[in-house]
């Protein structure tokens, strides 16, 4: 087969918290791109297809003594580059300017002032606000550069190379606070580089199809679905190349939402016609987690758990040569800046719930290139259902980790019908797709309440719904009194064990999403 080079934007993160924000810029203008390291292989740099190079912002100084450089051989790539914030200071200390840190940091909007016509501006208004981010900024810039933009406090917001392809800018085009930041990227992409922007979710598709048959031959393939939205987009898509060489195994371990394995069985066996395969070991999950309270062991006996149950269950298939993951982008990113770069975010208990590199089988992993949205673009693509594709993310070690203190059977029951009273009211009220993640959280105390003439003395129970990007940083959902309402009258009124309803209202940070 020979292979199609595809139009590349190259990014090269020196640690901002927005460089997988330009990653998703770029690519809504239907650009691929990826995000490197600072010691990127100068041959990556130089691959065929590579368009454009942009820098990144970051936290250091250029001065700083493990300040992250420019990479080697960048000068000598043909291809336009954009330097941002700190990708700015770092060009034009490398063409003999001078960064200081300014007297005032700029953070937030601000207004900047076009002062001479470029391309890169082209379509957007002469005053126009931006968000800036930075402490150190531009103190003198080389000759060899033109001003395009400009602050009150920053006389260089904007400049070129007046012979070279180099751009760079002080703010975030990538912040939808910066107004015309859009198209300021497209510009950049369309009129500078010269890109096509032809990437597209169905040629995507096509061509994972193609490389999925090619590796798997005639052998077998088998996936765990969780029935959350990326194992089950994986799987759908490597069924739609392969078929029936792959089967799917789903693991109850007795700490999902209710009828979870009913639903998804539902789903991929009946409506996908797939190879689905249950094992209900919630008992064995239930025992293990017994007397136990504290919230990292709990994860722990879920995770080893999962790994021992789903080996088990795999031994049964024979000539398994490869595992499929929903593994995203987002991931491979961490996992690469945990290596060299510098965005350091991981957590490692994201991983619980998942499956180690150890099985023994090859990979298939036809989703790493992708953010999350993409893969529900890629789903309904594929015809998943949207009740599926439009799923809350739900963690590995599910209700586990929302139950406070032991895990027994008694709180499983109360708190999967508490969530389900959540789930439906969210639905009937219209509100479920505003929201990111909305969950019930059973407590470990009990408290006194009144109902007919008889004291109670129950559980109470809190209601987390938040809003988010990516999981990293989450702010509570305002949600409307009247729903709050009708929730909390349900769960009291129709679950008997709890006589309490709270509702968090605790952003992350410097709260988490989960309570533990
Ligand atoms: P926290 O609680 O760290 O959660 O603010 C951020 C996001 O990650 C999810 N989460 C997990 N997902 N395995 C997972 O697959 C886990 O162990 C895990 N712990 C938290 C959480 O639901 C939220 O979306």
């Amino acid at each position: 087969m020979t292979k199609v080079v595809h139009e590349r934007v190259v990014i090269v993160d020196y640690g901002s918290q927005y460089t997988q924000l330009i990653a998703r810029r770029v690519r809504e203008h239907h650009v691929f791109c990826t995000i490197t390291t600072p010691d990127v292989e100068r041959a990556e740099l130089h691959e065929p297809g590579v368009k454009a190079i942009i820098l990144s912002g970051g936290p250091s100084s250029v001065y700083g003594d493990d300040a992250p450089r420019l990479p080697d051989g960048l000068m000598d790539v043909q291809v336009p580059i954009l330097g941002i914030c700190y990708g700015m200071q770092l060009l034009s200390q490398h063409f003999g300017g001078k960064v200081e840190a300014s007297k005032e940091r700029e953070f937030g909007r601000r207004q900047i002032e076009l002062v001479n016509e470029d391309v890169l501006f082209q379509g957007t208004p002469k005053q126009q606000d931006v968000w800036m981010s930075h402490g150190d900024q531009v103190k003198q810039l080389d000759q060899a550069f033109e001003v395009l933009a400009k602050t009150d406090t920053c006389p260089w917001a904007g400049v070129r190379h007046k012979e070279l392809p180099i751009y760079a800018i002080q703010f975030h085009p990538e912040v939808h606070h910066s107004d015309h930041g859009k198209r300021i990227i497209g510009n950049f992409l369309f009129d500078i580089c010269g890109c096509k922007g032809d990437w597209q979710m169905s040629a995507f598709i096509d061509e994972q199809i193609a490389k999925i048959k090619e590796s798997v031959g005639n052998r077998k393939v088998i996936c765990g679905l969780s029935g959350g939205v990326d194992s089950s987009v994986a799987a759908v898509l490597v069924h739609r190349a392969i078929g029936d060489q792959l089967s799917c195994i789903f693991v109850d371990n007795g700490v999902m939402r209710l009828n979870e394995g009913v639903e998804v069985e539902a789903a991929f066996k009946e409506h996908f016609h797939m190879d689905f395969h249950s094992v209900d070991a919630s008992e064995k999950f239930l025992s293990q987690l017994a007397g136990t309270d504290d919230p990292e062991k709990k994860r722990r006996i879920i995770g080893h758990l999962f790994i021992e149950v789903f080996e088990e269950k795999a031994k049964e298939f024979d000539d398994v040569g490869f595992l499929v993951q929903g593994t995203l982008y987002p991931d491979v990113v961490e996992s690469v800046s945990v290596r060299g770069g510098p965005s350091q975010t991981i957590k490692s208990h994201h991983n619980v719930g998942g499956l180690p590199e150890k099985l023994g089988f090859e990979l298939i992993e036809p989703l790493r290139d992708l953010f999350k949205d993409e893969v529900r673009a890629v789903g309904r693509e594929l015809g998943i259902p949207e009740v599926l594709i439009g799923r809350h993310p739900f963690p590995g070690p599910g209700l586990a980790v929302r139950i406070l203190g032991e895990v027994t059977a008694e709180h499983v029951d109360l708190l999967q019908k508490a969530d389900v009273i959540l789930q439906e009211e969210m639905r009937t009220e219209g509100i479920y797709d505003e929201i990111w993640q909305a969950f019930c959280v059973l407590l470990p105390i009990h408290s006194v309440g009144v109902m007919g003439d008889e004291r109670t003395y129950e559980k109470a129970c809190a209601v987390r719904c938040v809003n988010s990007t990516d999981g990293m940083t989450a702010d509570w959902y305002p949600m409307p009194y009247e729903i709050m309402a009708k929730i909390s009258n349900r769960i009291i009124n129709e679950v008997r064990g709890i006589n309490r309803v709270v509702y968090d209202i605790s952003s992350k940070p410097p709260a988490t999403i989960e309570w533990e």
